[in-house]
């Protein structure tokens, strides 16, 4: 039991933590070239930041969230998210004084959501929020950025699905021609959904209920209700999306789960035959930064889930650690020898293990578990004739396996054999 980490939550190590952090280098990468720089937010926020800004009647806060009352009484939340936060420290650092703002961040997010294949309850995002600076020409580099740093990693097997939520006219219209729908099927409605007409229509639209989708299918299409200046908001970002010789469907009931959203949405799908579900979305919020405080800045955004993107990265090129030698004096005697070394050999840049407990079957089988290269060994002979034996572990035994070596010359000939056992 006490073994067991959290259902939803586990450790990163090995092949899929060298596969996050070649991920994150390779966006890093990218995004500098976009301009971005990094930011860091808490991981706990007070809960009225997510309440206020992701919406109360959204799945993510109605059922989601992980909150708890802290010592002082305080209510606090686990970050679902990442804009909500980022937002929050553009309005408590006054950064939004340095408009525009690009900013790329990545770490732990929490959703108490029913785990699954890509579906946890910790998992980690990596975010891009691009502030103050609206144009259909920013919504069109931040979708052809998402793009990129996919290929960059080797994701070609995607569908790129852009909407519009449209400004506040368009999307008063649409609700109303949405009540006016989803009144007339109310009963056939989940009850979730009977709740939401009330408070939220909009969330319907992504509801997971199967019954609810069935009906939402047969719903009016916001692409009908857009006022003149969203359809030709839209218009152009397609249009450029076109230039960037981006393929691209657009989906009309692309509403996003959370809402703060205005203008541009979008979405980055997998369609490969390994994986087919989400692999990051964002798009552009008009009020957001308004709500804690500061003027009201557009802004746009969006975060891929790590653990989505890991899964479609192939494991063959991950987890061949660097070549290694280990160093094994034979007896106590030479442990001082063997420990100069060692020291020497790390000085020199060299991955190196000291092996130095139990006897030299034991120190010899340890350094075959450890995929060391060569062992360096010294015995009382070797101290006594200022030499090394050095042992080619994945040799065969004949002439070349071992060879006697100067111990003044060993650190350069480990180097030189390094190129000639093609190391990494
Ligand atoms: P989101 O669509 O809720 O958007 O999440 C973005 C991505 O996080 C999803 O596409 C998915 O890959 C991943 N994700 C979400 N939930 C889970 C989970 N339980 N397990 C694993 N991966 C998950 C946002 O979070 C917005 N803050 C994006 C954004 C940034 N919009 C504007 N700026």
């Amino acid at each position: 039991m006490l073994s067991r980490p959290i259902r939803g939550m586990k450790d990163l190590c090995g092949v899929e933590l060298e596969k996050y952090i070649y991920v994150i280098a390779r966006a890093r990468r990218i995004a500098e070239k976009y301009g971005y720089t990094q930011i860091k937010t808490p991981i706990l926020e007070y809960t009225d930041v997510f309440l206020r800004s992701i919406g109360d009647e959204t799945d993510v806060v109605s059922k989601e969230m992980y909150t708890f009352i802290d010592k002082g009484g305080e209510s606090l939340t686990l970050r679902p998210e990442g804009t909500a936060g980022v937002m929050r420290a553009i309005a408590s650092r006054n950064l939004a004084q340095q408009l525009p703002l690009k900013l790329m961040y990545f770490g732990e997010m929490f959703r108490y959501d029913r785990p699954q294949r890509g579906r946890f309850r910790q998992f980690h995002q990596l975010g891009f929020e691009h502030i103050g600076d609206k144009s259909p020409f920013t919504d069109a580099i931040m979708i052809a950025m998402a793009v990129e740093i996919l290929s960059s990693v080797g994701i070609f097997d995607i569908k790129v699905l852009v909407n519009t939520l449209g400004d506040d006219e368009t999307r008063e219209n649409y609700t109303k021609a949405i009540v006016k729908f989803f009144s007339r099927n109310e009963e056939a409605l989940s009850d979730e959904s009977k709740i939401r007409l009330k408070k939220n229509p909009l969330r319907i639209l992504d509801s997971k209920d199967a019954g609810d989708r069935e009906i939402c299918a047969m719903a009016p299409l916001i692409a009908d209700y857009l006022s003149k200046d969203s359809g030709k908001y839209f218009e152009t970002v397609c249009k450029l999306l076109v230039g960037y010789g981006l393929n691209y469907e657009v989906d009309s009931f692309l509403v996003r789960g959370l809402d703060y959203y205005t203008h541009t949405t979008f979405e980055l799908k997998a369609t490969s035959a390994n994986y087919k579900d989400s692999l990051g979305g964002g798009g552009r919020y008009d009020k957001l930064l308004g709500l804690f405080g500061d003027q009201d800045v557009s802004g746009i955004g969006f975060a891929f889930g790590m653990e989505r993107i890991m899964l479609l990265i192939n494991d063959d090129s991950f987890g061949k650690t660097q070549k290694k030698v280990c160093v094994i004096p034979v007896c106590d005697n030479e442990n001082n020898a063997a420990f100069e070394l060692f020291k020497l050999l790390q000085n020199c840049d060299l991955n190196a293990e000291f092996l130095h407990i139990g006897n030299l079957t034991k120190k010899m089988k340890v350094a075959g578990r450890m995929g060391c290269e060569m062992a360096l060994i010294i015995g009382e002979t070797e101290l006594k004739n200022g030499v090394i034996t050095v042992k080619f572990m994945n040799k065969p035994d004949d002439g070349s396996k071992t060879k006697l070596i100067d111990k003044n010359q060993i650190a350069q000939f480990v180097k030189c054999s390094i190129g000639e056992l093609s190391w990494r």
